[in-house]
C-alpha cells in the first residue's frame, strides 16, 4: 500500500534523489545498521535468528557495494534505501525488520557524522606529513637569507628557515581545528528516530561504543537537526586551504625568473603546449585557486542551515555535496603542498643576492640612531633621508662616507658599516620568535615536538 495513488514525476525524482552522491557513505550505513541489528537483538526488540540473518545478508551487501557489483536500481532514492531494498532481497521479508526503531533522519545524521570524524582524522594526518615536509625543508635551509616581505616590497631580511616554519604554525591550528571537529562529529545521534526518539528501550550506547563514537547526542530533537560538524569541517578546511593558497601563491612567485628563488620539483609541474621552454607551477596556481572553492562550500551550507526551523528538512540532504567536494579538494591541496616543498631546490645565490639589498637594513639604521638617544620617530625621518638620497643619487649606503653619513645625523658614524652587514641585520633580531639562528632553532625545536 502507498498513501500516493500518482507515480512520481521523473523530474521530481531527479531532483530528490541523492542516489548519485551519497552512495560513498555505503560503508558507514552497512557499519551502522550492523550495530543497529545487534542492539535490536540485545534488548530483545527482534529475535537472535533475525539478528543473524540480517548480518549475513549485510555482509553479502557489503560485498557486492565493495565489489562494485551492487545493482543499484533506478528507484532508489538514497543509499539507506537502496541497502534495505537490497538487503530485503538477499535476505528475505526479515530486512524489513532492520529499520525497527530507526528512521533515515537519524540514519543519515550518523552516517554523514561517521564521514565527517574520519575525513577530519585524515585531513588531521595529512596536515601533519605536510608539517613535517615543511621542519625537513626549514632546517635545510636554517642559514639562508631571503628577503622578507610587506605589500610584496622587500621589507627585512630573514632566514629561509624561518619564513617556512610561519606555515608550520599555520598548521598546527589547522590541526587543531580538525581535531575539534573529530570531536563534535563524535557524539551519535542514531536512537533518535524521526526526532521525538523511538517507542523502544533501546541502547544507544552500545551502538555509540561500537561505531567509535565517544557518547550519544543527548537530545534527539538537536540529534536529527544538527549539522554543525559538517560546518565545522568546511570552516577547518576553508581556513586551511587558504592558507595553502598563500603557500601556493608564494610557490608561484618565488619560481619565475624575476624571482628565482626556488624551483618546482618535475612531478608537480607541467609544460607549455606551444612553449618548449616553459615549465609551469600549474600545482602551485591551483592551490591558489581551490581555497574560495572550499570557502564557497561552508557559505553554501550556512546558506542551507540558516533559518531552518526544527527538526529534519529535506534542504540538509544538500550537506552532501558541499562536504564531499570538500573533502575531496582539501586532499588533494595539501598532498600538492606536501609533494612541491619536498622537491622544491630553493636557490641560494638568489635568495641571498635578494637579501643583500642594503635598503632593508633601514629599521636596523633607525635602531641604531634609537640606541643613541634619538626618539625613534625623528630616526625614521633621519633614515628616510639617508634612503631618499642613495635611491636619488644611484648608490648604495654603504657607499657614504663618514661625513656625507654626518650630515643627515651626528650619530651616524663609522658603526653604520657594522650595521650594514647582511649577518648583523639577521642576527640583530634577537626578540622571542624573531628571526636569530638562536631564536629560529628555538623555534625548529618547538615546532619539531607538535609531529613527533
Ligand atoms: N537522502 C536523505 C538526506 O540525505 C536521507 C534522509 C531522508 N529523510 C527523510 N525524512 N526524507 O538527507
Amino acid at each position: 500500500m502507498s498513501r500516493f495513488s500518482e507515480p512520481q514525476d521523473p523530474a521530481f525524482q531527479a531532483l530528490n534523489a541523492s542516489i548519485g552522491f551519497d552512495r560513498r557513505l555505503w560503508p558507514h550505513d552497512v557499519a551502522q545498521s550492523r550495530a543497529h541489528a545487534r542492539m535490536l537483538a540485545a534488548r530483545g526488540i527482534i529475535a537472535a535468528v533475525d539478528r543473524d540473518a540480517l548480518l549475513a545478508g549485510l555482509d553479502a551487501v557489503e560485498a557486492e557495494l565493495a565489489g562494485g557489483t551492487f545493482p543499484f536500481e533506478p528507484g532508489d532514492e538514497d543509499i539507506h534505501m537502496a541497502v534495505e531494498r537490497r538487503l530485503t532481497e538477499i535476505a528475505g521479508p526479515v530486512g524489513g525488520r532492520l529499520h525497527t526503531a530507526r528512521s533515515r533522519n537519524d540514519q543519515v545524521a550518523t552516517d554523514v557524522a561517521m564521514f565527517t570524524r574520519e575525513a577530519a582524522e585524515r585531513a588531521e594526518a595529512r596536515v601533519e606529513d605536510l608539517m613535517r615536509a615543511l621542519l625537513d625543508a626549514a632546517e635545510r635551509h636554517l642559514d639562508w637569507a631571503m628577503p622578507g616581505y610587506t605589500h610584496l616590497q622587500r621589507a627585512q631580511p630573514v632566514y629561509l628557515s624561518h619564513h617556512l616554519l610561519a606555515y608550520v604554525w599555520m598548521l598546527a591550528r589547522d590541526r587543531e581545528r580538525l581535531r575539534f571537529t573529530a570531536g563534535q562529529a563524535a557524539r551519535l545521534p542514531l536512537g533518535a528516530g524521526a526526532l521525538a526518539g523511538v517507542n523502544f528501550d533501546t541502547d544507544r550506547g552500545m551502538v555509540a561504543a561500537e561505531l567509535g563514537f565517544s557518547g550519544v547526542a543527548p537530545n534527539s530533537i538537536d540529534a536529527v537537526s544538527n549539522r554543525d560538524f559538517v560546518l565545522d569541517y568546511l570552516a577547518a578546511a576553508a581556513t586551511c586551504a587558504t592558507h595553502l593558497s598563500r603557500l601556493g601563491a608564494e610557490l608561484v612567485l618565488w619560481s619565475s625568473e624575476e624571482f628565482g628563488f626556488v624551483e618546482l620539483p618535475d612531478a608537480w609541474s607541467s609544460g607549455s603546449s606551444i612553449m618548449p621552454q616553459k615549465k609551469n607551477p600549474d600545482a602551485a596556481e591551483l592551490l591558489r585557486a581551490k581555497a574560495p572553492r572550499i570557502v564557497g562550500h561552508l557559505a553554501a551550507l550556512h546558506g542551507v542551515m540558516h533559518a531552518l526551523p526544527l527538526t529534519y528538512n529535506k534542504d540538509m540532504q544538500e550537506d552532501k555535496e558541499h562536504l564531499f567536494d570538500a573533502v575531496d579538494t582539501l586532499e588533494l591541496a595539501l598532498a600538492a603542498a606536501t609533494g612541491m616543498v619536498a622537491g622544491a631546490r630553493f636557490r641560494r645565490e638568489r635568495l641571498a643576492a635578494a637579501a643583500s639589498d642594503e635598503l632593508i637594513a633601514a629599521t636596523d639604521l633607525a635602531d641604531l640612531l634609537v640606541r643613541r638617544g634619538v626618539p625613534f620617530r625623528q630616526c625614521h625621518g633621519i633614515v628616510a633621508g639617508l634612503v631618499r638620497e642613495a635611491v636619488d643619487s644611484g648608490r648604495r649606503l654603504s657607499d657614504f662616507t663618514e661625513q656625507e653619513l654626518r650630515a643627515h645625523s651626528e650619530h651616524l658614524d663609522g658603526e653604520v658599516a657594522d650595521v650594514l652587514q647582511q649577518r648583523s641585520w639577521l642576527e640583530s633580531k634577537v626578540s622571542e620568535g624573531g628571526t636569530a639562528l638562536p631564536r629560529v632553532r628555538e623555534q625548529l625545536s618547538a615546532a619539531r615536538a607538535l609531529v613527533p
